[in-house]
């Protein structure tokens, strides 16, 4: 199986790990990729659709990649601009800060996408986060050196990447989950991955029991077929949503350990979900991420698909 194509973008939510088993879910549809909480792209990226709706409340990272669809950011320029700045957040005062800080402050002013790209790559821990005014609001990796020549050279082939396999079929939109899974018709799949109540909490990210109450309606409501992602439980508590909505759909779930914090006795684990309103061969707890045949095949099929995109290269 191919790699799992990884997205300029960062954030604290990305699905990067869950891809390969998201993908064994997704079934044969005539229709369009509807995402309506995009975030960075990933799943998108890797799900080889030639038809998609992505919808996100961040502006930023809808016009981040609009730009890149439209040409208007092409990897020379993601070159030119690092290699300028990284240069600067060297030569800055304060170990880098001083130009750490007025990217942060041009950011909040102007909303150039690659000053967006510039934060999303030297912000601690590859978070993103925004203040009550909107503003970035993840500090500096504190590493002046952030932006050395290999550095650059991953983010401009992932910018590359995005570039091959954004589609002129792909329609990018700023808009809340309402209006994106209205749109949807019987032919499409929908892909959600809101934020999960109490975590992540910032300008882009509330997440009431009333917003999952209103997802589980439109979700109840849709012609389409949905994959939504969640968590089922963790080392404390279950996931009271999934009883008072979701399990009345197919769910599936899966084990995931992270890190909080380097140190091994600080290994967590979460077991996550996939809450789907279609049938699938799936195993229903998928410890080792085996997916049966019949989804090996559909996951090549996308994956020759995906590898097709990236070899025709960018013009
Ligand atoms: C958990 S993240 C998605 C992560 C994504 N799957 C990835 O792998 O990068 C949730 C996203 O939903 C967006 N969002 C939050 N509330 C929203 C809303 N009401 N409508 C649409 N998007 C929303 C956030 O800006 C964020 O990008």
């Amino acid at each position: 199986m191919r790699r799992v194509v990884t997205p300029p973008l960062k954030s604290q939510g990305i699905k990067t790990k869950l891809v390969p088993w998201i993908q064994a879910l997704v079934p044969k549809v005539k229709g369009r990729w509807i995402e309506p909480f995009l975030g960075t792209g990933v799943v998108a990226f890797n799900a080889g659709f030639k038809q998609a709706l992505l919808g996100d409340t961040n502006p930023h990272i809808i016009r981040f990649y609009q730009q890149i669809q439209q040409g208007a950011i092409h990897p020379s320029h993601v070159r030119a601009y690092l290699e300028k700045e990284g240069l600067h957040l060297r030569q800055a005062g304060r170990n880098g800060y001083d130009h750490f800080t007025y990217i942060r402050d041009r950011f909040n002013r102007d909303h150039d996408p690659l000053d967006f790209l510039f934060l999303s790559r030297a912000g601690f821990n590859g978070m993103m986060r925004f203040n009550k005014k909107g503003e970035w609001n993840i500090p500096f990796c504190k590493k002046p050196e952030r932006f050395s020549r290999s550095y650059i050279t991953k983010i401009v082939n992932q910018v590359r990447d995005a570039a091959c396999l954004i589609q002129q079929g792909w329609t990018f939109e700023t808009a809340p989950f309402e209006d994106v899974i209205s749109q949807a018709t019987g032919d499409d799949l929908i892909y959600c991955d809101p934020p999960y109540t109490g975590r992540y909490v910032d300008y882009y990210n509330g997440w009431t029991e009333a917003d999952e109450a209103r997802l589980y309606q439109l979700l109840s409501a849709t012609p389409a077929r949905f994959i939504l992602s969640t968590w089922h439980h963790n080392d404390y508590r279950k996931n009271e949503m999934l009883e008072r909505h979701w399990n009345r759909f197919n769910v599936v779930t899966r084990d995931h350990f992270y890190h909080s914090g380097g140190k091994i006795e600080n290994r967590r684990s979460v077991v996550e979900a996939l809450v789907f309103n279609f049938s699938a061969h799936i195993e229903q707890h998928n410890h080792g991420v085996i997916p049966k045949p019949e989804q090996l095949m559909l996951l090549e099929e996308r994956a020759e698909y995906v590898a097709q995109q990236l070899g025709r290269g960018y013009e």
